[in-house]
């Protein structure tokens, strides 16, 4: 597409441009006031973020947010464990990999650094009420989405049914990177992994091995790397429920969406007419996955109704 000059859009674009380089430019006095890289400012961005987020966040990850290799992460990282903001440590559960922790040391030197510009921030929000500030949401995401480094086009995605080996593979996945809460039916303290959840987990995809119970299971594998579960519950002859997880750091990659469209294919093989599937209006990842491989959405309060008719082209 040509840019036309008289777009109106371009002013909204002028603004944005405005808007990161102010930020950027705070940003760079703010690294040299504290003796610090602009990289390593914006390394700690990304790990305070995927602290909040409940990211595990390792050098790989890293070197992927700030598209560096990992010989310039490594003196990247040594920087900030002797400046004091970061620690390797051992995953407990798969001692080969590091994870970077940030400190509280580092935590202060962000709220120092945003803290004033986000309550500034704030204060000038609650100018626009809910539904504008909606609105405002869905075009910065939208934006986002066009700018982010980290978006691949269409991930190769494979769907493996589970056996025993499979279930372990994706419960090492679940643990590390999902609540009990978020991958099967609810146990006590759904918040945390316990020995008792971590055996719930496995009985209950045993339980649907080759497909019993009409439910077929599969974990999802990306790119070679197990990332979460969809699965395809027969409702009936011509109509079967879907519904699907994938651990954090996975979210976002177009993952879901790749994921869901190999399961239409798969019920389609078995002569499904309509996949349907239960969200939330609040839930955008799961409602934009179903929306982009064609189902119609259909709202009753917060609770969605998606139906994704079989032989519709998707996109
Ligand atoms: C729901 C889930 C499976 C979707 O998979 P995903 O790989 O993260 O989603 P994708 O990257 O394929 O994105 C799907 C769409 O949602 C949008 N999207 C993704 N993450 C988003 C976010 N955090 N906010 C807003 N939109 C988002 C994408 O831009 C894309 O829209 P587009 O096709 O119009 O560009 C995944 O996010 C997840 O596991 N969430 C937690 C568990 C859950 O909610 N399961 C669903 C229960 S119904």
């Amino acid at each position: 597409m040509d840019v036309d000059d008289g777009d109106a859009g371009l002013e909204l674009v002028y603004l944005l441009r405005r808007i990161t380089g102010r930020l950027d430019l705070m940003g760079s006095e703010f690294a040299a006031a504290n003796g610090l890289h602009p990289t390593d400012l914006r390394a700690l961005v990304h790990l305070l973020d995927a602290r909040r987020e409940e990211i595990p966040a390792t050098p790989g990850w890293l070197s992927g947010k700030l598209a560096l290799n990992s010989a310039s992460v490594t003196a990247l990282v040594d920087r900030l464990v002797r400046a004091g903001y970061v620690r390797r440590t051992r995953d407990n559960r798969d001692r080969r990999r590091v994870l970077l922790t940030v400190q509280d040391e580092a935590v202060r030197l962000g709220w120092a650094f945003f803290g004033g510009v986000t309550r500034d921030m704030l204060a000038a929000m609650r100018e626009f009420d809910g539904a504008e500030l909606g609105i405002a949401r869905r075009f910065l995401e939208r934006m986002h989405d066009v700018v982010r480094a980290d978006k691949p086009t269409d991930p190769v995605v494979r769907l493996l049914p589970l056996d025993e080996a499979t279930t372990e593979r994706l419960l090492t996945v679940a643990v590390h990177e999902a609540r009990p809460i978020d991958v099967m039916p609810p146990v006590p303290d759904g918040d945390t992994w316990t020995p008792a959840a971590e055996n719930a987990f496995r009985e209950f995809h045993r339980s649907h091995f080759h497909g019993a119970h009409g439910t077929v299971m599969y974990a999802v594998e990306a790119e070679g790397s197990l990332t979460g579960m969809i699965r395809m519950a027969r409702v009936s002859t011509d109509e079967a429920e879907t519904g699907m997880w994938l651990g954090r750091s996975a979210r976002g990659k177009g993952i879901g969406t790749a994921a869901l469209r190999a399961l239409v294919a798969e019920a389609a093989a078995v002569g499904v007419r309509t996949i349907v599937a239960d969200s939330t209006s609040g839930n955008a990842a799961a409602l934009g996955a179903l929306r982009t491989c064609g189902a119609t959405l259909t709202h009753h309060g917060d609770d969605v109704r998606a139906e994704l008719p079989i032989g519709v082209p998707t996109r």
